[in-house]
Order: C-alpha cells, then structure tokens, then sequence
C-alpha cells in the first residue's frame, strides 16, 4: 500500500509571523514526523503573482519562508520539499484543469466573489481591476493538490471551498478521461486557536499587527511590550479571558505553564512581568530555531540547493504523471496509429513496461507485449525514478522517444511497427 499523502503551499507573499507558526509550520512539521505519511510542502510562488507585482519581494518572501520552515525542522530528506515555479508540469497541468471547470463555479469562489461584491458596493464595474489571474486562482491550486494525488490538504478554514473545488475537478477529469485523480480533502487541525496579534485582533499581515517569527531578540521583546493590555494595576487580579497576551502564552506552553500563568493572572501579576515572562516562553522555543534561520538567510544559496533537489523529486512523480494525462486527454504522437480511433485500436491486447531491480543493484524496465514477448529492454538506471522518466518518455513520444533514449536501452527486440503497436495499445487503455 503507498502512504498517505499530505500537501500544502504556502504563499509567498510576506514574513512568516507567530500566527503562521503555531497555526500551520509546527503542526505541519510534527506531521511530516509520523510514519507512514509522505508530505509535500511547496512555496506557491506562481500564487504569490496574483498579489504581488514587485519582484525584490517575491523573491525576499520566498527565501524567508523556505529559511522558517527548515529552521522549524523540516527536513527536506524526508519530505518533498519545492517551488512551485520549479515545476513547470503544474501550470499545464493548469490548463488541462481549466478546461473541465465551469466558469460560473469559479465565479463563486470567495476571493473573486469579495473582489466583486467591493466594486459593486463603490458602483464601479463588477470585475475593476480584478485579475484573470485572481479568478484562476482556484485552478492553479486544483494543479498543485492533483499533480501530486494528495489525500489530505492541511489549510486554514477560508481554503476549504478551494479544496472542494479541486476535488470536482478531480471528477470532472476522471469522468472525461477515466480515473486519474485522486478526490483531496481538507485537513483542518481543530486543535490549533488562531493567535491574537499585538492589538487582540486574530494576527495577520493585513491587520499590521504581527510578530515576526525570527525577529531579532531585541525586537521580540520590543514588540511583546507592545502587545495591548487593560488598565488594571499590578496586584488587580487579572482576567485571562480575552487577554492576547495569555492567549500567545498558551499556545507556546505546556498545560501546567498555562495553569501556573493563569493563577499568576488570578494574582494580580504586573503587566510588566506577564510580558517579561510570555517574551522569555517564546525566546526559549525560538532561539535555536533563528539561529539556523539566519545562517539560512545569509546562505541563500543553501536554501536554493534544497529547493533543486526538492523540485527533481517533484518532477520524478509530476513528469510521467503528467505525460500520462497527455496521453489521456489526445495530447499525442502523431505516428502512433491510435489517432486512427481508440475502437480499433482497443482490440490489441495491451502491452506493458515491467520495472524491476538486477543484482548489480541497477534499476531496469523492459517492454513486452501481452503474451509477455520481450520488445524493448533497457540498460540500468541509478533509481527507479530514472527509470520512470524514460518509460514516460516512450510513452508520450513513442518511437521518437527512442532516438533520444538511444544511450539507455540495449537493443531493440522488435521492429519499429511492432513496438509502436505494442506502445498503441496501452495508449488506447
Ligand atoms: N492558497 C493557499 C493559501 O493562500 C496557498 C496554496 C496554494 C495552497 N496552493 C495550495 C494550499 C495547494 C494548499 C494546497 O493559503
């Protein structure tokens, strides 16, 4: 049985703040931790576009975030870990999903119906300075989830609808083209409260009211200082309810800190103090962390190296995934003969790659027909991704695809009308 597959992109269009971190890094991070679960987490650069048109920022965003989330312990080894503008089988993906999504259901997405509401409460045209792009917006994230057949999808709740909409794109497809996708759903962690920001207010960027993840010591303790308290005096018993301060308090410590606070509130603690102590909870849990972040922010290429590597394993899932749906959807090789009609051609038994390893600890795949004759073998690879990719290519540009394999395949057991037969025949499946 393969594992289950997590995955999620982070946008990136800001710093990562304290909110970002106790509501989706640590979560994210403890998950990718558990056995049996493959994660991908991917920085959604191609979204951060929508937003934003300055380029210095982009790319400011995209290291920050990559640097917290490796100093948060992600490891990249154990989990795919990319950019999204890396992988160029996502915006084609892209297309081929536009292509099975209704329009008026895009029309009802949040993020485009808001934009539109606000034109037309100011009477200005519905669709003012609205984006094709903010209006894709749901597909280009349908891409993302299906190019990988993710099952859970870890997002905030304003994202659901977005989900819901992948998984009828997933069945619009496989209702056309026959069962490729697997239907994602959101995964929501029930446990992780939203964190106040400095003025109460649930912390965001939009609201101005953050705290930076990594912000400089100095700064952490400047900006806890400025979180918003009430007037009451040391010694005024203080309450908890609805006080930001104990509330970022709690999500850092354990419960019998959260009770110890709580009675120190009871007590009449000094804001002062209150302040003094969450400052010191946070640093504790922090600090090692921004140590590694900022040799990553002074190392960026470092960080770059990782996400390299993340993309090829992207790339050694989405390439084949992706030739496959050419194939399915009539994107194909004008010398295979299946463009004479898939009734035809459905009648030849199907032919089929076998891959498997050799001894010498190489990766092998060999072509053969439906009476299990031998047609193609080829040379070994050094993974079975390798091996993969080449399979995909023969099957997306068949004979063509051999030429250019030349290197890699000993030789040919069959002549090129009964390979590209043999390779007709699983196309037309
Ligand atoms: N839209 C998401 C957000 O703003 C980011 C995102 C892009 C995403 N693609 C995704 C999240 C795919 C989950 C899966 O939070």
């Amino acid at each position: 049985m393969s594992a289950v597959r997590f995955l999620t992109g982070i946008t990136t269009s800001g710093t990562p703040h304290l909110g970002n971190y106790v509501g989706s890094i640590r979560p994210a991070v403890a998950a990718s931790l558990r056995p049996g679960v493959e994660s991908y987490y991917f920085l959604a650069d191609y979204h951060a576009l929508i937003k934003i048109d300055e380029p210095a920022r982009i790319r400011r965003s995209t290291l920050e975030i990559a640097a917290s989330w490796l100093a948060a312990g992600l490891d990249p080894e154990r989990v795919v870990f990319y950019r999204q503008s890396d992988v160029p089988e996502i915006p084609e993906l892209t297309w081929f999903l536009t292509c099975v999504t209704g329009k008026g259901v895009l029309n009802r997405a949040h993020a485009y119906k808001a934009s539109v509401d606000k034109n037309v409460a100011a009477e200005l045209d519905p669709d003012a300075e609205v984006t094709a792009g903010l209006f894709m917006y749901p597909v280009l994230m349908g891409a993302d989830i299906l190019m990988f057949n993710a099952h859970h999808v870890p997002v905030g709740r304003d994202q659901i609808q977005h989900i819901e909409m992948a998984r009828d794109m997933a069945h619009s497809f496989n209702h056309r083209y026959g069962e490729h996708f697997v239907a994602p759903q959101a995964a929501i962690e029930e446990s992780v409260a939203t964190l106040p920001g400095l003025d109460g207010r649930k912390m965001s960027k939009s609201y101005d009211n953050t705290i930076p993840l990594f912000a400089p010591r100095t700064e952490l303790k400047k900006l806890i200082t400025s979180i918003k308290t009430d007037s009451r005096a040391p010694g005024e018993a203080k309450s908890t309810e609805g006080s930001a301060l104990f509330q970022i308090y709690r999500a850092f410590a354990s419960a019998e800190e959260t009770a110890a606070f709580a009675q120190d509130f009871a007590n009449g603690i000094a804001w002062g103090e209150a302040k003094d102590r969450l400052f010191e909870r946070i640093d504790r849990e922090i600090a090692p962390m921004r140590a590694r972040y900022e040799h990553l922010m002074a190392h960026p290429q470092e960080v770059e190296a990782m996400l390299h590597a993340g993309a090829a394993k992207a790339r050694a899932v989405a390439t084949p995934f992706m030739a496959r749906l050419r194939q399915a959807v009539g994107l194909r090789s004008l010398s295979s003969a299946s463009a004479a009609g898939p009734a035809k051609a459905a009648k030849v038994a199907a032919a089929s790659f076998k891959q498997y390893r050799e001894k010498d600890g190489q990766f092998y795949f060999k072509l053969v027909d439906a009476k299990g004759v031998l047609l193609l073998q080829s040379l070994g690879f050094a993974s079975p991704k390798e091996a993969g990719v080449a399979i995909a290519h023969i099957k997306q540009d068949g004979l063509a695809a051999l030429d250019a394999l030349g290197g890699q395949l000993s030789e040919s057991h069959a002549s090129p009308e009964a390979l590209q037969a043999a390779l007709d025949s699983m196309a037309s499946e």
